[in-house]
């Protein structure tokens, strides 16, 4: 029994120095050659062989492109020009494409935080005292409630002074979907009280009478 183990342990040792000894020169077996070899190209590899074989790899995609299963693409660009024509552009999708449900949950994730969810400009980061401007109250103001839905897809879309720009986290489509969702509450809020300019009228009338 004895002699066995000794067997036994001295060539196990062996085998060990012998695995340890000289250089390995092969990589050996590759157990998901998937991931050991990446089959993208390296961002900073020359691209030569590609541009010979007429393949357009580090351009960038015409202007005006828009990915399949987008919506077309909104036509003015970030300057003075474009927010002056930015009314001009109506919500594309119809109340069949809306979905109220998403619409309140993208802008209760992504607007609420300052705008607040009840729309008044009094989300919890302003609230909190840490951002330094007033976000608009958007169901209140005069101002936001005569502005047309292409205006604020424009603001929305490219930022607004302190305001982001919101186009790198929501769609043109889930853009719109918020767009809508606001004008739907403003239409709310105005039909369950008129807004301050309408009620002044009122009030003036009631005098003249
Ligand atoms: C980080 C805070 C913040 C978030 C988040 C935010 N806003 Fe604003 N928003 C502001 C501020 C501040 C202004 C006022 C900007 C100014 O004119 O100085 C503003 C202005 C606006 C305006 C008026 C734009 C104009 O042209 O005058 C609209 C409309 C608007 N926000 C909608 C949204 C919507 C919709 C979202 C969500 C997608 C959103 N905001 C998210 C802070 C925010």
């Amino acid at each position: 029994m004895k002699k066995i183990l000794f067997v036994t342990g001295s060539l196990a040792l062996m085998a060990a120095m012998v695995s340890c000894g000289g250089t390995r020169r092969e990589e050996g077996r590759a157990y998901m050659p998937d991931m050991s070899y990446s089959r993208a190209y390296e961002s900073y590899a020359s691209t030569q062989a590609l541009d010979k074989a007429g393949v357009n790899y580090t351009a960038k995609p015409v202007e005006g492109t828009i990915a399949r299963g987008e919506m077309a693409a909104y036509p003015f660009k970030n300057d003075s020009t474009g927010y002056a024509r930015s009314a001009e552009v109506k919500n594309p999708l119809d109340s069949a494409s809306l979905d109220p449900k998403e619409a309140e949950r993208l802008f209760l994730v992504n607007c609420a935080i300052c705008h607040g969810p009840k729309l008044d400009g009094n989300g919890p980061l302003w609230a909190s005292g840490v951002f330094p401007v007033a976000p608009r109250n958007l169901v209140g103001d005069p101002l936001m409630l005569a502005m047309a839905e292409g205006t604020m897809f424009h603001s929305v879309t490219y930022g607004r002074n302190t305001m982001g720009s919101y186009a790198s986290q929501l769609s043109t489509k889930q853009r719109w979907q918020v767009i809508a969702y606001v004008k739907a509450q403003q239409a709310k809020k105005t039909a369950a009280a008129p807004a301050p300019a309408a009620a002044a009228k009122d009030s003036t009338k009631a005098v003249v009478k």
